[in-house]
C-alpha cells in the first residue's frame, strides 16, 4: 500500500497536474435533502455493518458451521463490510462537516478498494457456487476435494485476482490528468466516472475497463451457470420430495444473492439507456457499493435453518447479551 501510494504520487507530479483534490457533490445538491440522506446512509451502514459482522461471529463461535460453504459465506461478509466502508464513512463525514472536498490519494484509495471488494464479491460468487457444485454433484468426493488447503486457495484466488485487476485500472487511471474543475458528481471516487472527469485521452482507460470487465464477469457467470445446470440436474433424479428441498435449500440463499448481483449488474449497465434516469451510475453504484452488502446477511439468514440456529446460540451467549440486547429481541421473534 505503501509503495503503491508512491507511485501514485511520484506520476501525479511527473504528469503535472495541478490537481490536488475532488469534489464529489454527493447523491444530492438540495441542502434539505442532506439531512435525509445522512440518516439513511448510517442507517444502511449500521445495519450492514451489524448484519455482516453477526454473520462472521455466528460461523467463527460455531464449530458446526466450520464447513467450507459457511467460511465462504464469512469471506464474502467481511467482503461485504469492506465495500461499504470504502464509499460510505466518507459520504456521511462529508455531509457532517458539509464540505465536498476529498484529496487527490484519498480519491484513487477509495477507487482502488471499491474495485477491489465489488470483485472479490464477484469471484467469491463464482466460488460459493463450485462449493454448491462439488457438494451435490459429488458429494461422496467432498471431503477429499474440499480439503481445507484448497479452500484457502480458493479464498486467496478472489484476494489476488481483484487486487490485479483494481491495480491494472490504477496505473492507468495514474497516466491520466485532471484539469482545474475537479466535481464528481457522485457519492465517491468511482472509477467510469474519473475516466470522464480527465482531459486526457481515454481510450485505452476505457477500452481496458470494458474488456477487463468482460474477463471478470464471465468467468464467475460460466463457473455459476455450468454449476447449476449440474446441480438442478442432481436434484431432479433425487426421488424423494424431503431429499430434493434439502438439496435445494443449501443452495437456494446462493442462487438469490447471485440474482441480485448480476440482476443488478444486467439492469444497471445492458439496458437501453432510454428506459433509465440520467444517473444510472449512481444508481449502479449505489446498489453494488450499499444495498447489496446490507441484504446479503438477510438473504443467508432468513432462508437458512442452520445459519438461524448459529445466530440465536451466539445471541443466547450471556456475554453477547450485555452487548446487543435488541438483536436478541430482533431474532427471537423470529
Ligand atoms: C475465509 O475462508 C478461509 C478458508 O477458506 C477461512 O480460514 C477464513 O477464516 C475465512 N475468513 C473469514 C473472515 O471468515
Amino acid at each position: 500500500m505503501c509503495s503503491f501510494l508512491q507511485i501514485s504520487r511520484n506520476m501525479h507530479q511527473g504528469n503535472q497536474t495541478t490537481i490536488s483534490e475532488f469534489l464529489l457533490l454527493g447523491l444530492s445538491n438540495q441542502p434539505e435533502q442532506q439531512q435525509l440522506l445522512f440518516v439513511l446512509f448510517l442507517g444502511m451502514y449500521l445495519v450492514t455493518v451489524a448484519g455482516n459482522g453477526l454473520i462472521i461471529l455466528a460461523i467463527g463461535l460455531d464449530s458446526y458451521l466450520h464447513t467450507p460453504m459457511y467460511l465462504f459465506l464469512a469471506n464474502l461478509s467481511f467482503a461485504d463490510i469492506s465495500s461499504i466502508s470504502t464509499s460510505v464513512p466518507k459520504m456521511l463525514m462529508n455531509i457532517h462537516t458539509n464540505s465536498q472536498s476529498i484529496s487527490y490519494e484519498s480519491c484513487i484509495t477509495q477507487m482502488y478498494f471499491s474495485i477491489v471488494f465489488v470483485n472479490i464479491d464477484n469471484f467469491l460468487l463464482g466460488v460459493m457456487a463450485y462449493d454448491r457444485f462439488v457438494a451435490i454433484c459429488h458429494p461422496l468426493n467432498y471431503l477429499t476435494i474440499m480439503q481445507l488447503r484448497f479452500c484457502i486457495f480458493l479464498t486467496v484466488v478472489p484476494w489476488v485476482l481483484s487486487n490485479i485487476v483494481a491495480l491494472t485500472h490504477t496505473l492507468l487511471l495514474l497516466q491520466l490528468i485532471f484539469c482545474d474543475i475537479s466535481t464528481l458528481p457522485h457519492f465517491f471516487c468511482d472509477l467510469a466516472l474519473l475516466l470522464k472527469l480527465s482531459c486526457s485521452d481515454t481510450m485505452i482507460n476505457e477500452l481496458v475497463l470494458f474488456f477487463v470487465g468482460l474477463l471478470v464477469i464471465t468467468f464467475p457467470i460460466s463457473l455459476i451457470f455450468f454449476s447449476y445446470i449440474c446441480i438442478i440436474r442432481a436434484v431432479l433424479r433425487i426421488s424423494s420430495t424431503e431429499g430434493k428441498w434439502k438439496a435445494f435449500s443449501t443452495c437456494g440463499s446462493h442462487f438469490t444473492v447471485v440474482l441480485l448481483f448480476y440482476g443488478t449488474i444486467v439492469g444497471v449497465y445492458f439496458f437501453p439507456s432510454s428506459m433509465l434516469p440520467d444517473d444510472r451510475d449512481k444508481i449502479g453504484a449505489v446498489l453494488f457499493t450499499v444495498v447489496t452488502p446490507m441484504v446479503n446477511p438477510f438473504i443467508y439468514s432468513l432462508r437458512n435453518k442452520d445459519m438461524k440456529g448459529a445466530l440465536r446460540k451466539l445471541i443466547n451467549r450471556k456475554s453477547f447479551l450485555l452487548l446487543m440486547p435488541w438483536a436478541s429481541t430482533f431474532l427471537s421473534s423470529q
